[in-house]
């Protein structure tokens, strides 16, 4: 059987160190550990800035007003309702389908009411991309419900967009500070320049389709371990640790067989993930609070031992396992909540990418055989 995980030895495997193209949204200083969102670092967007706030910026370009924020707001909240038809389409999944996978199809179903088309205008694109953001918090919500056999609950429009996903999961008012947590996750998630969901997004776009596919490409693109999935690994390897006294001979293990430790390592940060670092102290007060330190014990030595071994410091994905393990978020829904939240740096990149656009469409280096004979299929061995 071919092994599909082997690495890569192409020296341009990755694309690593490659600039694909100019952007406006994020900046990311890999050396210093430094980001920012349209030139705000990420630790001033973190501490100020609710989901919608940070989305209006990444999307205009600059920070709202309070009338622009609110007018903002109220778009999201009037495009979180789902039709008839795509809830009963949601009912026709089978058990076996992830979260990830539904909000996948979902999203790329919605193109059936709200078409966006090769001339639709840049208004209309936009407003197609508030759409999908607006509802992809519901597609989840309801799929996790439906899935688990009980009634979906419908958006509610007092609440944001962190605590209405609280509350659609469970039908509950949530802890306020369960629902900042969340929505400080999004805003940590929301953007990051070139990542591989971002990029396959503009290449989606470059070819002049739709928002729709734009979406489902990024969404797939984020679903695997090495992207999005990770947080979900990282909760099964936490657990796996069980306690502290135990990283030692796992990581041992793991470094010997050339395996990953998850949630570790960034193609760009060659040091702390600022984002990381934030959510380490939101796990760390989620922990104490649910008197449940283990994870974060486990994190602390995960830490020490590879920096000494490999120099490599935990991403985005370690510590928001624990952040939703803390917030009693079922294991199936990070994926699904990092698509959430990278929704608008998605749209962002769309938009972008319309606006200053052509074709990506680099160039490969073939290393096959050429000029063979052909053999008439009676003949093959
Ligand atoms: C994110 C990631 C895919 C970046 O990969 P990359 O830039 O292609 O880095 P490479 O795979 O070339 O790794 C470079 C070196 O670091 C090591 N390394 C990188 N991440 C590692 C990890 N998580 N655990 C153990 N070793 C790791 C590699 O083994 C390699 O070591 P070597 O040079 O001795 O062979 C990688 O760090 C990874 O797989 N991390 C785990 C998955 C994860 O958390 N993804 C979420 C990213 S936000």
């Amino acid at each position: 059987m071919k092994n599909i995980n082997k690495k890569s030895q192409d020296k341009n495997g990755g694309l690593e160190g490659v600039i694909a193209g100019e952007t406006k949204i994020s900046y990311i200083d890999g050396a210093k550990g430094k980001l920012f969102y349209r030139g705000y670092s990420i630790e001033d967007i973190a501490s100020n800035c609710s989901f919608e706030e940070t989305s209006y910026l990444l999307i205009y370009g600059k920070l709202p007003n309070k009338t622009e924020l609110e007018s903002f707001s109220a778009k999201l909240k009037r495009n979180r309702e789902l039709s008839k038809h795509t809830i009963k389409m949601i009912h026709t999944f089978t058990k076996k389908m992830s979260s990830m996978e539904a909000l996948r199809t979902v999203v790329s179903s919605l193109s059936s009411n709200d078409k966006d088309s090769r001339i639709s205008s840049y208004e209309e694109k936009l407003n197609t991309g508030l759409s999908i953001i607006a509802k992809m918090p519901t597609i989840v919500a309801y799929h996790h419900r439906i899935k688990n056999s009980k009634m979906p609950i419908h958006p509610n429009p007092k609440l944001s967009h962190a605590e209405n996903f609280l509350y659609m999961l469970t039908g509950k008012f949530q802890d306020i500070d369960d629902a900042e947590i969340l929505d400080k996750d999004f805003v940590l998630h929301a953007e990051h320049g070139f990542n591989a969901s971002s990029f396959s997004v503009r290449v989606t776009v470059s070819t002049l389709s739709d928002v729709h596919s734009a979406y489902t490409t990024g969404i797939g693109t984020l679903k695997g371990p090495l992207h999005g999935g990770a947080a979900t690994e990282v909760l099964s390897m936490l657990k796996k640790i069980n306690k502290p006294e135990n990283v030692t001979p796992f990581v041992n293990k793991i470094l010997l067989s050339h395996g990953r430790i998850m949630g570790y390592g960034h193609r760009i940060y060659k040091t702390y993930d600022p984002r990381a670092k934030i959510l380490k102290k939101m796990a760390e007060r989620l922990s104490i609070k649910n008197n449940d330190t283990k994870f974060i014990q486990i994190g602390g030595k995960l830490e020490k031992i590879m920096a000494e071994k490999k120099n490599i410091y935990p991403n985005v994905d370690f510590y928001s396992a624990i952040v939703y393990h803390n917030l009693r978020l079922s294991n199936e829904l990070y994926s699904p909540i990092f698509a959430m939240a990278r929704s608008s740096g998605w749209l962002a990149h769309i938009l972008e990418q319309y606006q200053n656009n052509r074709l990506i469409r680099p160039l490969e280096k073939y290393n096959g055989a050429l000029n063979l004979k052909f053999v008439e299929i009676s003949k093959r061995t």
